[in-house]
């Protein structure tokens, strides 16, 4: 048997649509994979209730085929589906690390990406790389169609997750089919302002280069108090804000003396718009580990 935790994600950060990611040190999914003559999945823990065990329905079930490796598949979800976290993906990326090392495979991590990312296709609808790129490299991700490239980054975040669901695809169909080339000029600069931010470590410039007018206000009208929720989270000493991959969960970056403060604050404000809310302090974290 071989077990693997694929953590969470968070994609997108603003000016990265569809290309950025990174792992967070919490939350995550745990994976145990045992070789059988076909694929069965069993899946517990948070949100199982609404995920298929059918493999040609579940996430794992499409990476097992990838990889023609037929097995027994026990997913412990730590990530509640349509969160904005990765959670189909972390599951995916899991599946995909631990059935490579199972049947010694022999691919790399970057290999992986790929396969993991047709898991993620059966439940988003499209083949995304910016969660399962993170979810299994770890770090910071740059995923374009000519492949990923990775930064070792460690900046603390605040995830705030509201009891309430988004899915991908409701949430993809907002998504304004043009932008104008003065939004195009000011997102490039805050997606390079990001990047350099990352190389650095440095919180005020991913902050600030988190920042997008093109996605995140067409999303925000999907997840009850989000303008609320920023406004809190930046009032606590919060270097950025924005939505967390295709929402609901909101992703704050900050200093880390700041980062308990946030949290509440994000949490009180979700409170005051009437939604339950839970938070993780966290930062970006590691990719898929193998145990
Ligand atoms: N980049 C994707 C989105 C992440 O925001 O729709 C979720 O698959």
């Amino acid at each position: 048997m071989v077990t693997v935790r694929a953590p969470a994600t968070s994609a997108n950060l603003g000016s990265g649509f569809d290309v950025f990611g990174v792992a967070l040190g919490r939350p995550a999914d745990v994976v145990h994979v045992e070789r059988a003559a076909e694929t069965t999945i069993e899946v517990t823990g948070a949100g199982s209730k609404f995920i298929p065990e059918d493999p040609e329905k579940n996430t794992v079930g499409a990476v097992a085929k990838a990889l023609d490796a037929p097995a027994h598949i026990a997913i412990d979800k730590g990530i509640r589906p349509a969160s904005g976290l990765g959670s189909s993906a972390a599951s995916a990326a899991a599946a995909a690390v631990a059935l490579n090392e199972l049947y010694d495979r022999g691919k790399s991590r970057a290999e992986l990406v790929p396969i993991a990312a047709k898991g993620e296709a059966v439940v988003s609808g499209d083949a995304h790389d910016d969660n399962v790129a993170p979810s299994i490299m770890g770090g910071f991700t740059i995923a374009t169609e000519k492949g990923v490239r990775h930064v070792d980054a460690d900046v603390p975040l605040v995830a705030c997750l509201p009891d309430i669901v988004v899915s991908t695809r409701d949430a993809r169909r907002v998504v304004p089919e043009h932008a104008s080339v003065d939004q195009l000029v000011e997102t490039v600069g805050n997606a390079a302002t990001l990047t350099s931010g990352m190389h650095q470590d440095d919180p005020e410039l991913v902050g600030q280069g988190m920042y997008d007018s093109v996605v995140t206000p067409a999303r925000a009208e999907l997840i009850t108090g989000y303008e609320a929720v920023r406004t809190a989270a930046l009032d606590a000493g919060a270097t950025g804000v924005t939505i967390s991959g295709a929402g609901p969960a909101v992703l704050a970056v900050c200093h880390e003396r700041d980062q308990r403060a946030i949290a509440t604050a994000m949490l009180d404000a979700f409170e005051g718009e009437g939604v339950d809310a839970r938070v993780y302090q966290t930062r970006i974290g590691e990719g898929a580990t193998v145990y």
